[in-house]
């Protein structure tokens, strides 16, 4: 199998990669990228030679390039997408133009190149907020931030395409992910590289937000499954069963390194802040998977792993990012 990932020098997308290659000598993989902020080439620097692999830097929204990438691809893997809440609330242009416009370019690609498969990367929170219980595959959506909604705009897309054209869809919503090569502004990162460079841990509003944390190859898996054996039309939640709150997190994360809880600053809440996720997995378990990894140990592996490997974070927190952050943070408490 020929597989075009896009969105693949970013943090799932990349790990994402990894697997599909290791675990599959028969299949090939075109990464296509356009390297915003959040991609990097650093994620793939261990497979780069594989002559299995090949990047083609380029946007999902610029139809023209897309087509040339398409030659021989029996499925598309869509995770290009602009991923973070607080950068859509900050601008939200950006999200609707590559997560509601770019998912339609590469459904029409899809389309004109009869792929076999079309595999969506979505996200638990296009079902916004949960009190208690857990959403299924067929609730409605009702997403709270920019983010949520331009996510939820690129599903309803590839679920009329498929109606109306037939494109053999199929959409998997994950939960939060954590591992290697994540970027430093989700939480996880960006509190364990604080921590790292004795900097506050900023946390939102009182703390008792909580979120299921999945780690990153375990929602790998279940993509790949789905990829292989999923039932066309159809959508995959992915969740780790692993609800935690924000305060929770940044205590494991400050013990974990060694450092004292002082280190968490308490700062203004993020607008439509989302109180708490949770997703019913029955289906995608019905299919044989099941997650590998317990929580705790996989944290503490990740810890350990920005720890080992400050050459990744360092320079992306000491360039753009930085000012970035500083900008937002200086926002937040002046507000
Ligand atoms: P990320 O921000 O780390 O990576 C996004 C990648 O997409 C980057 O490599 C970036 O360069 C690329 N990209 C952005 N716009 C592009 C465009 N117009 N054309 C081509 N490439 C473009 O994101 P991530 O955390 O790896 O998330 C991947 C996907 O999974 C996203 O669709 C996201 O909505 C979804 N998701 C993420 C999580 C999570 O916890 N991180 C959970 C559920 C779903
Ligand atoms: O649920 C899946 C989603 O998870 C994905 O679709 C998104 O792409 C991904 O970014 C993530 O969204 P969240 O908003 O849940 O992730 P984030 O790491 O930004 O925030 C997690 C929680 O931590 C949230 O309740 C806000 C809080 N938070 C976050 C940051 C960055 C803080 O308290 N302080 C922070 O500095």
């Amino acid at each position: 199998m020929k597989i075009l990932v896009t969105g693949g020098a970013g943090f799932i997308g990349s790990n994402f990669i990894r697997l599909v290659l290791s675990k599959h000598p028969d299949h090939e993989v075109v990464n296509l990228d356009k390297l915003t902020y959040a991609g990097n080439l650093d994620n793939l620097r261990d497979i780069e030679a594989n002559p299995r692999y090949s990047f083609v830097h380029a946007d999902i929204c610029d139809a023209d390039a897309v087509a040339a990438a398409m030659d021989g691809i029996d499925a598309i893997v869509n995770f290009a997408a602009e991923s973070h809440v607080d950068r859509s609330i900050g601008g939200p242009a950006d999200f609707i133009q590559t997560d509601v416009f770019g998912t339609y370019v590469l459904l029409e690609a899809a389309r004109s190149h009869n792929v076999g498969r079309y595999v969506q990367i979505s996200t638990d929170e296009v079902y916004g907020s949960i009190r208690e219980g857990s959403f299924s595959e067929v609730d409605r959506l009702q997403p709270s931030s920019p983010y949520s909604a331009s996510k939820a705009g690129g599903d309803m897309q590839v679920m009329a395409y498929h109606t109306t054209f037939g494109v053999p869809a199929i959409i998997t919503r994950s939960s939060n992910n954590f591992g290697p090569y994540q970027y430093p502004e989700k939480i996880i990162p960006l509190f364990i590289t604080n921590a790292l460079e004795n900097k506050k841990l900023p946390l939102y509003g009182d703390g008792a937000n909580v979120r299921d944390w999945i780690y990153v190859t375990d929602n790998c898996e279940a993509i790949d499954l789905v990829l292989h054996q999923g039932k066309i039309g159809e959508i995959y939640n992915i969740g780790g069963g692993n609800e935690r709150d924000n305060l929770s997190i940044t205590k494991l994360i400050l013990g974990a390194l060694d450092k004292d809880e002082e280190k968490i600053q308490r700062v203004p809440d993020r607008p439509g802040h989302d109180f708490r996720y949770s997703i019913d997995c029955s289906k995608v378990k019905e299919l044989g998977w099941a997650p590998a990894r317990s929580f705790e140990d996989s944290l503490r592996e990740t810890v350990d792993w920005y720890v080992d490997n400050c050459w990744w974070w360092e320079k992306i927190k000491s360039g753009k990012f930085a000012r970035y952050y500083q900008k937002q943070y200086e926002k937040r408490n002046s507000s």
